[in-house]
C-alpha cells in the first residue's frame, strides 16, 4: 500500500493558486457562455422583428387582413397554452401562427385582392403559400417547428387539405392549433364576399368542424378559452362592435 506524502506547505500555496486560476478561468466560460446565450436571443428576437416587418408589409398589400398576423399569433399561443404543450412550443406555435401567411408575399397582389371568387389557376397560385412561407423561415435553424407549422396550417383532419393533404394525427399540432386560430380570425373578420360573423356564430361553425376539418381537441379548448375570455374581448374583426349605446332606439 503506497504511504500518504503530506504535501510540504510550498506545495499546498502552489495547488490552491492552481484552484483559483482554473476557478476563475471557469467562471469567466460562464460568463462567456451567458454572453452567447444573450447574443443568440437578441440575433432571434432582430430576425422575428424582420419577419414581422414583412408580415406587415403582407397586411399593408391586403385592408382586409389588416391585424390578422397578430390576433392568429395571439390566439395561437394561448391555446397552445391551453393545451398544456410545454411553453417553449406554445412560443413557437405563437410566432408560427404571426408568420403563418408571410408566403402570400409570393403571391400576386392581383391574386390576394381579387374582389370575387378565384379561378383555378389563382386558386393553383394561392395554395403555393404555405409552402412560400416555410421556405422563406427555412434558413432560420431555430425556427425549425415553425418553419413544420408554416408548412401545414391549411392541412385538414379529414385529408381535404393543402399543400400534402394530410390527416388527424399526421397533421403536427402546431398547424392544428394555428388552423383554429386563423380560421376563427377569418370569420370574425370583413371579408371582400361576407360581413363578419358574431363571435357565437364563429364558434358554432367551429363546433361543427371538429373532428371533420379542424382537431376536435384543439376547437374544444378554443371554445372554452374563447367562452372565458369573451366578456375582456368583444373584438370580432375589423369591423367594430356596436355599443349597446349605438343600439338603433325602440
Ligand atoms: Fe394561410
Amino acid at each position: 500500500m503506497a504511504a500518504r506524502v503530506a504535501a510540504a506547505p510550498g506545495a499546498r500555496d502552489d495547488l490552491a493558486a492552481a484552484y483559483r486560476r482554473l476557478n476563475a478561468a471557469y467562471q469567466q466560460t460562464l460568463r462567456y457562455a451567458e454572453d452567447v446565450r444573450r447574443l443568440y436571443q437578441q440575433v432571434q428576437r432582430s430576425i422575428y422583428q424582420s419577419l414581422l416587418g414583412l408580415a406587415n408589409a403582407l397586411e399593408a398589400k391586403d385592408p382586409y387582413t389588416r391585424g390578422h398576423s397578430e390576433r392568429v399569433g395571439a390566439a395561437s399561443r394561448s391555446l397552445a397554452q391551453a393545451l398544456g404543450l410545454p411553453p417553449h412550443e406554445a412560443e413557437m406555435i405563437g410566432q408560427a401562427g404571426l408568420l403563418h401567411d408571410i408566403g402570400k408575399i409570393g403571391v400576386p397582389e392581383a391574386v390576394l385582392r381579387k374582389q370575387g371568387a378565384l379561378d383555378e389557376d389563382e386558386w393553383a397560385l394561392m395554395r403555393k403559400h404555405p409552402l412560400i412561407g416555410a421556405q422563406i423561415v427555412a434558413p432560420f435553424e431555430f425556427f425549425a417547428g415553425g418553419a413544420v407549422t408554416i408548412r401545414y396550417h391549411h392541412e385538414r383532419c379529414d385529408g381535404t387539405g393543402y399543400p400534402d393533404g394530410l390527416a388527424g394525427d399526421a397533421i403536427p399540432i402546431g398547424a392544428r392549433v394555428v388552423a383554429v386560430a386563423d380560421v376563427f380570425d377569418a370569420l370574425t373578420s370583413d371579408r371582400p364576399y361576407r360581413a363578419a360573423l358574431s363571435q357565437e356564430a364563429a364558434l358554432d361553425h367551429l363546433g361543427r368542424q371538429a373532428g371533420r376539418t379542424l382537431d376536435a381537441r384543439a376547437v374544444a379548448a378554443f371554445v372554452a378559452l374563447a367562452r372565458e375570455l369573451s366578456p375582456a374581448t368583444p373584438h370580432v374583426g375589423a369591423r367594430p362592435v356596436l355599443a349597446a349605446a349605438n343600439a338603433p332606439a325602440r
